[in-house]
């Protein structure tokens, strides 16, 4: 971890943090911004202490917690359920830990601003959109509370809006598995079994090496034994029998460069249809826990048995009937997490959004982001027993001004990250930083 040199800049330039992951030799550097509030006045800065405070006996909470990731088409898109459904929500669960829900409700916020800015809308358009995000959000947690909706809606092809239930369609009819396992690997005509592509035919597909190999295969069992908590596999050595390993280059937005494994398996039947691609990847701390308290620090660390078990843990916990492969595997002195490859993963496009879209969005955004933190309580990990009746009473009387609260700070939270941002590329292209 290193601070960005930040010569004859703003002191607000410390908040540019370069990371660094886990292993030296995979590493890439990765452009954070720190949860803070660089400017503001008191009276701001009052309020969100005032947020705060009212909020502290819900302690901590699961929230997704996308320090690293400004981008809401990275962290949101489409997959399929264990029911076989296919729906648009949080999918990217890398970063989560156990803390206050208002970083999820703030950094959403800020994610709108950027996505607005991006497309030339104007502040006070983007602002609306907050404000309507909030709106939604806030709604929602009342409705779960008082019993009006279960906190297991999911935004599907049926219910959702905009550009939303596009986006399920398109999936849906254009995505299969076998559209996505013809994109990853290649039947063997002699054997009959699907392998891996080479790098050569697939680019973001590279060859393990034996001991890498090895290790995987030897580190199945205990995933599928120990780590799978659904019970809907029957035979669980012939369901996860490995047919092939790669490496997978070139993934991820905050993640890009971490060691990163796909594991194909033979699924229910010997056939070469129903192959499962498994994503195994190296979990770490996640990038903000360097700069929390030591009470925060133990609450990340004392909910879990490691990184891995942590990114698993908060895909269960906030996604309803969530994908029943999902696990983690201890090989090569790392924790990996396990996930299926959805076949119908689609990221939202938000170019060209103007008030009208972005509304839209915003508004299904607050419902899925409520949704999700609704699921996460359940008094495990130091969560509430009832997250969805603490916020209810905590924004009673209060919503218009948390709208405003949330939607002041993210507009400031997108200024400090397009500075960060500028500043990055200066440095970039001065030479001041190597990639
Ligand atoms: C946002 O993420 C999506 C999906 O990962 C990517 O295609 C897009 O280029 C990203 N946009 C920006 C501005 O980084
Ligand atoms: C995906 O499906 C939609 C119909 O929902 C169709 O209009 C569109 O052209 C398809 N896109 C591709 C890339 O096949
Ligand atoms: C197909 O599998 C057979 C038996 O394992 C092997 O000898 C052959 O090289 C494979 N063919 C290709 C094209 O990889
Ligand atoms: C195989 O890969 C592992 C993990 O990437 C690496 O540590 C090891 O040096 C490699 N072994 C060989 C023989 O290249
Ligand atoms: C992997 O997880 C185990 C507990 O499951 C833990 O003891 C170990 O320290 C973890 N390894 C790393 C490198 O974090």
């Amino acid at each position: 971890m290193r601070y960005l040199a930040a010569n004859g800049l703003a002191a607000a330039a410390l908040l540019a943090v370069l990371a660094f992951s886990a292993p030296a030799e995979a590493s890439r550097r990765q452009l954070i911004t720190l949860y803070m509030v660089q400017s503001g006045t008191l009276r701001q800065t009052t309020n969100e202490g005032t947020l705060n405070s009212v909020n502290t006996p819900l302690g901590y909470t699961l929230c997704m917690q996308k320090m690293s990731q400004m981008n809401i088409s990275a962290f949101t898109g489409t997959f399929d359920l264990d029911t076989g459904k296919v729906i648009y929500d949080l999918n990217d669960f890398d970063e989560s830990f156990v803390a206050n829900f208002l970083y999820d409700v703030y950094r959403f916020a800020t994610s709108i601003f950027l996505v607005g800015r991006e497309n030339g809308m104007s502040d006070t358009n983007i602002y609306t959109c907050v404000r309507s995000f909030v709106n939604f959000y806030c709604d929602r947690v009342k409705d779960i509370a008082n019993g009006v909706i279960s906190d297991s809606f999911v935004w599907s092809s049926s219910n959702a809006y905009g550009r939303i239930d596009n986006l399920i369609i398109d999936a849906e009819t254009n995505e299969s598995r076998k559209k996505m396992l013809d994109k990853w690997t290649v039947i063997n005509a002699t054997t009959s079994t699907r392998k891996f592509m080479s790098n050569a035919v697939n680019p973001d597909l590279d060859a393990v090496n034996t001991t890498e190999r090895s290790a995987i295969i030897a580190a199945m069992p205990a995933y599928y034994t120990n780590t799978i908590t659904s019970t809907s596999f029957t035979n669980k050595a012939a369901y996860f029998k490995v047919l092939d390993v790669a490496k997978r280059l070139n993934a991820g937005t905050g993640s890009l460069g971490t060691p990163r494994y796909y594991v194909l398996v033979d699924g229910a039947s010997t056939g070469t249809s129903d192959d499962r691609i498994l994503d195994v990847k190296l979990q770490g701390k996640p990038t903000v826990y360097a700069y929390l308290s030591s009470t925060a620090k133990a609450a990340v660390d004392n909910a879990v048995a490691n990184n891995a078990e942590r990114a698993v843990k908060a895909y269960k916990k906030l996604i309803n009937q969530a994908d029943n492969h999902l696990g983690w595997m201890t090989f090569l002195s790392g924790n990996y997490s396990v996930r299926e490859r959805s076949p119908f993963k689609a990221s939202l496009d938000t170019a060209g959004v103007d008030l009208s879209s972005l509304t839209n969005l915003a508004e299904q955004w607050g419902v899925m982001l409520a949704g999700a933190h609704a699921r996460s309580d359940g008094g495990s990990f130091g969560t509430p027993t009832s997250f969805e009746t603490v916020v209810k009473n905590l924004v009673a009387g209060n919503q218009d001004l948390f709208k405003t609260e949330v939607a002041d700070f993210a507009q400031r939270y997108a200024n400090q990250v397009n500075e960060d941002f500028s500043i990055f590329r200066t440095s970039l292209a001065a030479g001041k930083l190597c990639i």
